[in-house]
Protein backbone atom coordinates (compact mmCIF):
# COMPACT_ATOMS: atom_id res chain seq x y z
CA UNK A 1 0.00 0.00 0.00
CA UNK A 2 1.56 3.52 -0.84
CA UNK A 3 2.87 5.63 1.69
CA UNK A 4 1.69 9.12 3.32
CA UNK A 5 3.60 11.95 4.87
CA UNK A 6 1.15 14.53 6.83
CA UNK A 7 3.25 17.70 8.17
CA UNK A 8 1.29 19.03 11.23
CA UNK A 9 2.16 22.07 13.46
CA UNK A 10 1.24 22.44 17.01
CA UNK A 11 -1.12 25.10 18.84
CA UNK A 12 -1.65 26.78 21.70
CA UNK A 13 -4.93 26.98 23.54
CA UNK A 14 -6.35 30.26 23.96
CA UNK A 15 -9.22 28.70 26.03
CA UNK A 16 -7.64 25.85 27.61
CA UNK A 17 -9.16 22.18 27.25
CA UNK A 18 -8.98 21.13 30.90
CA UNK A 19 -10.66 17.81 31.64
CA UNK A 20 -12.55 15.40 29.85
CA UNK A 21 -16.27 14.29 30.27
CA UNK A 22 -15.47 10.82 28.12
CA UNK A 23 -12.60 9.70 28.93
CA UNK A 24 -12.13 6.89 26.30
CA UNK A 25 -13.48 9.20 23.55
CA UNK A 26 -11.80 12.24 24.94
CA UNK A 27 -14.74 14.37 24.90
CA UNK A 28 -14.15 17.54 26.65
CA UNK A 29 -15.94 19.55 29.42
CA UNK A 30 -15.37 22.86 27.40
CA UNK A 31 -14.94 24.30 24.28
CA UNK A 32 -11.17 25.28 23.33
CA UNK A 33 -10.22 27.70 21.46
CA UNK A 34 -6.30 27.88 19.62
CA UNK A 35 -3.65 29.63 17.81
CA UNK A 36 -1.72 27.18 15.33
CA UNK A 37 1.68 28.12 15.02
CA UNK A 38 3.77 28.45 12.40
CA UNK A 39 6.90 27.06 14.24
CA UNK A 40 7.02 23.04 16.02
CA UNK A 41 5.71 20.82 13.50
CA UNK A 42 5.70 16.94 12.99
CA UNK A 43 6.31 14.97 9.88
CA UNK A 44 4.83 11.73 10.21
CA UNK A 45 5.32 8.84 7.43
CA UNK A 46 2.66 5.86 7.73
CA UNK A 47 3.09 2.58 5.40
CA UNK A 48 0.51 -0.47 5.96
CA UNK A 49 2.80 -3.25 4.98
CA UNK A 50 1.33 -6.60 4.54
CA UNK A 51 2.62 -9.22 6.41
CA UNK A 52 4.61 -6.94 8.98
CA UNK A 53 4.01 -8.97 12.40
CA UNK A 54 3.30 -5.74 14.67
CA UNK A 55 2.94 -1.85 14.13
CA UNK A 56 6.41 -0.49 14.37
CA UNK A 57 7.07 3.04 15.63
CA UNK A 58 9.90 5.14 14.82
CA UNK A 59 9.97 8.69 16.73
CA UNK A 60 12.76 10.69 16.47
CA UNK A 61 14.57 7.97 15.30
CA UNK A 62 13.48 5.72 18.36
CA UNK A 63 11.55 2.64 18.11
CA UNK A 64 8.79 3.80 20.50
CA UNK A 65 6.85 1.26 23.44
CA UNK A 66 5.19 1.94 26.48
CA UNK A 67 2.41 4.15 26.92
CA UNK A 68 3.08 6.76 23.90
CA UNK A 69 2.89 3.44 21.72
CA UNK A 70 -0.50 2.40 23.06
CA UNK A 71 -1.46 6.12 21.97
CA UNK A 72 -0.45 5.52 18.50
CA UNK A 73 -1.76 2.03 18.05
CA UNK A 74 -5.08 3.22 19.32
CA UNK A 75 -5.28 5.94 16.40
CA UNK A 76 -4.14 2.87 14.26
CA UNK A 77 -6.81 0.66 15.70
CA UNK A 78 -9.45 3.34 14.55
CA UNK A 79 -8.21 3.43 11.45
CA UNK A 80 -8.24 -0.23 10.60
CA UNK A 81 -11.52 -1.01 11.86
CA UNK A 82 -12.91 2.74 9.29
CA UNK A 83 -10.83 1.52 6.33
CA UNK A 84 -11.78 -2.71 7.31
CA UNK A 85 -8.29 -3.82 6.87
CA UNK A 86 -6.25 -5.70 9.92
CA UNK A 87 -2.55 -4.82 8.06
CA UNK A 88 -0.14 -3.74 10.71
CA UNK A 89 1.88 -0.13 9.95
CA UNK A 90 4.78 0.97 10.07
CA UNK A 91 5.12 4.99 11.07
CA UNK A 92 7.81 7.32 11.07
CA UNK A 93 7.53 10.39 13.31
CA UNK A 94 9.72 13.30 13.68
CA UNK A 95 9.57 16.30 15.83
CA UNK A 96 10.37 19.95 14.73
CA UNK A 97 10.80 21.40 18.13
CA UNK A 98 13.85 23.19 18.59
CA UNK A 99 16.12 21.04 21.18
CA UNK A 100 15.09 21.16 25.15
CA UNK A 101 11.89 23.84 24.35
CA UNK A 102 9.93 21.61 26.76
CA UNK A 103 6.80 21.82 24.49
CA UNK A 104 3.99 19.52 24.47
CA UNK A 105 3.87 17.92 20.85
CA UNK A 106 1.17 15.21 21.45
CA UNK A 107 -1.14 18.13 19.24
CA UNK A 108 0.89 17.89 15.86
CA UNK A 109 1.75 14.46 16.55
CA UNK A 110 -1.78 13.16 16.66
CA UNK A 111 -2.96 15.33 14.01
CA UNK A 112 0.12 13.97 11.46
CA UNK A 113 -0.35 10.62 12.92
CA UNK A 114 -3.68 11.22 12.01
CA UNK A 115 -3.51 12.54 8.16
CA UNK A 116 -0.98 10.05 7.32
CA UNK A 117 -2.41 7.14 8.49
CA UNK A 118 -6.02 7.52 6.74
CA UNK A 119 -4.75 8.48 3.61
CA UNK A 120 -2.36 5.55 3.78
CA UNK A 121 -5.23 3.14 4.65
CA UNK A 122 -7.09 4.21 1.56
CA UNK A 123 -9.34 6.30 3.54
CA UNK A 124 -10.47 10.31 2.07
CA UNK A 125 -11.85 11.82 5.41
CA UNK A 126 -13.21 15.26 5.82
CA UNK A 127 -11.16 17.80 7.73
CA UNK A 128 -14.11 17.43 10.27
CA UNK A 129 -13.02 13.85 10.51
CA UNK A 130 -9.97 14.07 10.50
CA UNK A 131 -10.14 16.47 13.49
CA UNK A 132 -12.72 13.63 15.08
CA UNK A 133 -9.62 11.16 14.71
CA UNK A 134 -6.56 13.05 16.06
CA UNK A 135 -8.66 14.03 18.86
CA UNK A 136 -8.92 10.34 20.00
CA UNK A 137 -5.22 10.60 19.89
CA UNK A 138 -4.90 13.81 21.98
CA UNK A 139 -7.33 16.28 22.62
CA UNK A 140 -5.77 19.01 21.65
CA UNK A 141 -4.75 17.72 18.16
CA UNK A 142 -8.24 18.07 17.28
CA UNK A 143 -7.27 22.12 16.61
CA UNK A 144 -4.24 21.06 14.57
CA UNK A 145 -6.08 20.02 11.59
CA UNK A 146 -5.96 23.56 11.09
CA UNK A 147 -4.52 27.11 10.53
CA UNK A 148 -4.55 30.13 12.22
CA UNK A 149 -7.00 30.27 15.03
CA UNK A 150 -9.78 27.02 15.58
CA UNK A 151 -12.37 26.20 17.84
CA UNK A 152 -12.60 22.64 19.24
CA UNK A 153 -16.68 22.27 19.81
CA UNK A 154 -16.87 20.20 22.89
CA UNK A 155 -19.98 18.17 21.37
CA UNK A 156 -21.59 15.30 23.48
CA UNK A 157 -19.83 12.37 21.26
CA UNK A 158 -17.74 10.56 19.03
CA UNK A 159 -19.42 12.41 15.79
CA UNK A 160 -19.69 16.06 17.24
CA UNK A 161 -16.88 17.09 19.17
CA UNK A 162 -14.42 17.64 16.71
CA UNK A 163 -12.82 21.85 15.65
CA UNK A 164 -13.62 23.85 13.21
CA UNK A 165 -11.94 27.21 11.69
CA UNK A 166 -12.45 30.58 12.87
CA UNK A 167 -9.68 32.31 10.58
CA UNK A 168 -7.53 30.64 8.84
CA UNK A 169 -5.73 33.22 6.63
CA UNK A 170 -4.15 35.08 10.02
CA UNK A 171 -2.20 38.10 8.41
CA UNK A 172 -2.47 40.39 11.38
CA UNK A 173 0.06 40.97 13.80
CA UNK A 174 0.42 38.28 16.52
CA UNK A 175 2.89 36.07 18.06
CA UNK A 176 3.95 34.04 20.24
CA UNK A 177 6.80 34.37 22.26
CA UNK A 178 7.93 31.50 24.08
CA UNK A 179 10.40 31.76 27.51
CA UNK A 180 12.33 28.21 27.97
CA UNK A 181 11.87 27.89 31.51
CA UNK A 182 14.87 25.04 32.25
CA UNK A 183 13.81 24.58 36.48
CA UNK A 184 11.24 21.75 34.96
CA UNK A 185 9.20 20.62 38.35
CA UNK A 186 7.91 16.91 38.92
CA UNK A 187 6.20 15.94 35.74
CA UNK A 188 2.69 15.39 35.86
CA UNK A 189 1.50 15.14 32.52
CA UNK A 190 -1.45 16.63 31.09
CA UNK A 191 -3.72 13.86 30.53
CA UNK A 192 -3.19 12.70 34.10
CA UNK A 193 -3.27 16.41 35.61
CA UNK A 194 -6.70 17.31 33.99
CA UNK A 195 -8.30 13.94 35.29
CA UNK A 196 -7.09 15.03 39.18
CA UNK A 197 -8.57 18.12 38.74
CA UNK A 198 -11.87 16.87 37.16
CA UNK A 199 -12.10 14.28 39.66
CA UNK A 200 -10.92 15.91 42.97
CA UNK A 201 -12.08 20.13 42.54
CA UNK A 202 -14.34 21.45 44.39
CA UNK A 203 -14.44 24.31 42.42
CA UNK A 204 -14.48 22.54 39.16
CA UNK A 205 -17.93 22.68 37.77
CA UNK A 206 -17.68 26.60 38.12
CA UNK A 207 -14.30 26.82 36.32
CA UNK A 208 -16.40 24.99 33.48
CA UNK A 209 -19.32 27.26 33.37
CA UNK A 210 -16.73 30.19 33.59
CA UNK A 211 -14.79 28.77 30.81
CA UNK A 212 -17.72 27.92 28.74
CA UNK A 213 -18.96 31.61 28.78
CA UNK A 214 -15.56 32.92 27.76
CA UNK A 215 -15.94 31.06 24.53
CA UNK A 216 -18.41 33.62 22.74
CA UNK A 217 -15.96 36.46 24.50
CA UNK A 218 -13.33 35.04 22.44
CA UNK A 219 -14.75 34.54 18.95
CA UNK A 220 -16.59 38.23 18.96
CA UNK A 221 -12.56 39.49 20.14
CA UNK A 222 -10.91 37.25 16.90
CA UNK A 223 -13.86 38.67 14.84
CA UNK A 224 -13.04 41.90 15.49
CA UNK A 225 -9.41 41.37 15.71
CA UNK A 226 -9.11 42.61 18.87
CA UNK A 227 -5.86 42.19 20.08
CA UNK A 228 -6.04 43.70 23.84
CA UNK A 229 -9.45 41.56 24.23
CA UNK A 230 -8.22 38.35 23.04
CA UNK A 231 -4.98 38.32 25.30
CA UNK A 232 -7.18 39.52 28.34
CA UNK A 233 -9.16 36.73 27.84
CA UNK A 234 -6.30 33.93 27.00
CA UNK A 235 -4.48 35.02 30.58
CA UNK A 236 -7.37 34.90 32.28
CA UNK A 237 -8.22 31.68 31.28
CA UNK A 238 -5.00 30.18 31.89
CA UNK A 239 -4.40 31.41 35.07
CA UNK A 240 -7.87 30.25 36.55
CA UNK A 241 -7.18 26.88 34.84
CA UNK A 242 -3.62 26.78 36.62
CA UNK A 243 -5.57 27.63 40.07
CA UNK A 244 -7.84 24.66 39.70
CA UNK A 245 -4.88 22.54 39.96
CA UNK A 246 -4.07 24.14 43.63
CA UNK A 247 -7.52 23.70 44.18
CA UNK A 248 -7.20 19.53 43.38
CA UNK A 249 -6.18 16.97 45.93
CA UNK A 250 -3.12 16.26 46.29
CA UNK A 251 -2.57 20.17 44.97
CA UNK A 252 0.04 20.84 42.30
CA UNK A 253 1.23 23.01 40.04
CA UNK A 254 3.53 22.97 36.67
CA UNK A 255 4.44 26.68 37.31
CA UNK A 256 7.63 27.26 38.90
CA UNK A 257 9.78 30.21 40.38
CA UNK A 258 10.57 31.67 37.13
CA UNK A 259 7.16 30.87 35.49
CA UNK A 260 5.89 33.49 38.29
CA UNK A 261 8.21 36.21 37.66
CA UNK A 262 7.78 35.89 33.96
CA UNK A 263 4.45 36.73 34.33
CA UNK A 264 4.66 39.07 36.75
CA UNK A 265 7.24 41.31 34.26
CA UNK A 266 4.41 41.08 31.43
CA UNK A 267 2.10 42.32 33.86
CA UNK A 268 4.49 45.07 34.73
CA UNK A 269 5.18 45.63 31.06
CA UNK A 270 1.77 46.31 30.44
CA UNK A 271 1.54 48.75 33.18
CA UNK A 272 4.34 50.48 30.98
CA UNK A 273 1.80 50.65 28.03
CA UNK A 274 2.65 47.29 25.85
CA UNK A 275 0.23 44.82 25.05
CA UNK A 276 1.66 41.82 26.21
CA UNK A 277 -0.30 39.05 27.68
CA UNK A 278 0.77 35.34 29.70
CA UNK A 279 -0.59 31.69 28.82
CA UNK A 280 1.45 28.50 30.15
CA UNK A 281 -0.01 24.81 29.84
CA UNK A 282 0.67 21.44 31.40
CA UNK A 283 4.86 22.79 31.90
CA UNK A 284 6.87 25.62 33.39
CA UNK A 285 6.99 27.56 30.11
CA UNK A 286 5.37 31.29 29.30
CA UNK A 287 4.22 31.65 26.16
CA UNK A 288 3.97 35.63 26.04
CA UNK A 289 1.06 36.83 23.73
CA UNK A 290 1.99 40.10 21.79
CA UNK A 291 2.38 41.91 18.74
CA UNK A 292 5.66 41.50 16.20
CA UNK A 293 6.70 45.18 16.92
CA UNK A 294 6.99 44.73 20.58
CA UNK A 295 9.15 42.17 20.60
CA UNK A 296 12.77 43.99 20.89
CA UNK A 297 11.34 45.63 24.49
CA UNK A 298 10.13 42.51 25.34
CA UNK A 299 13.22 40.85 25.01
CA UNK A 300 15.05 43.96 26.52
CA UNK A 301 13.36 43.30 29.95
CA UNK A 302 13.27 39.60 29.94
CA UNK A 303 17.38 39.55 29.47
CA UNK A 304 17.54 42.26 32.17
CA UNK A 305 15.95 39.84 34.75
CA UNK A 306 16.78 36.46 33.34
CA UNK A 307 19.86 36.75 31.95
CA UNK A 308 20.63 32.90 30.48
CA UNK A 309 16.84 32.46 29.29
CA UNK A 310 15.90 31.02 25.79
CA UNK A 311 13.06 32.28 24.00
CA UNK A 312 11.62 31.36 20.41
CA UNK A 313 8.84 33.48 18.28
CA UNK A 314 6.10 32.02 16.83
CA UNK A 315 3.08 33.17 14.04
CA UNK A 316 0.01 32.06 13.00
CA UNK A 317 0.57 28.44 11.36
CA UNK A 318 -0.62 26.43 8.79
CA UNK A 319 -3.37 23.69 8.96
CA UNK A 320 -2.33 19.75 7.91
CA UNK A 321 -1.04 19.31 4.80
CA UNK A 322 -0.42 15.71 3.30
CA UNK A 323 1.56 14.32 0.60
CA UNK A 324 2.12 11.04 -0.93
CA UNK A 325 5.31 9.58 0.21
CA UNK A 326 7.84 6.96 -0.49
CA UNK A 327 7.59 3.42 0.34
CA UNK A 328 9.57 3.12 4.22
C1 LIG B 1 -2.96 22.37 28.90
O1 LIG B 1 -4.46 17.31 24.52
O2 LIG B 1 -2.34 16.79 25.80
O3 LIG B 1 -2.33 21.97 26.64
O4 LIG B 1 -6.36 14.70 25.42
O5 LIG B 1 -5.31 13.74 27.44
O6 LIG B 1 -4.02 13.84 25.32
P1 LIG B 1 -5.09 14.47 26.18
O7 LIG B 1 -4.55 15.91 26.64
P2 LIG B 1 -3.79 17.06 25.83
O8 LIG B 1 -4.08 18.30 26.81
C2 LIG B 1 -3.76 19.62 26.49
C3 LIG B 1 -3.93 20.47 27.67
C4 LIG B 1 -3.43 21.89 27.53
C5 LIG B 1 -4.54 22.83 27.09
C6 LIG B 1 -4.94 22.78 25.63
O9 LIG B 1 -4.12 22.51 24.76
O10 LIG B 1 -6.14 23.05 25.38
Amino acid sequence: MTAYTARAHTNIALLKYWGKADQELIIPTTSSVSLTLNEFYTDTTVEFIPDLPDDEIVLDGKLLSGSSNQKVIHVLNLVRTKANITTKAKVISTNHVPTSAGLASSASAFAALAGAASKAAGLNLTRSELSMLARRGSGSASRSIFGGFAIWNRGTNDRDSFAHPIDEDVHWPIQLLTVIVNDQPKEINSRVGMQSVVATDPFYQAWVDHANAQVPAMLTAIENHDFQKIGQLAEANALQMHAQNLMATPAFSYLTDTSWIIIRLVQRLRQQGLSVYATMDAGPNVKIISMPADTAKILVALKEQLPNVKTTVATPGPGLEIIKGHHI
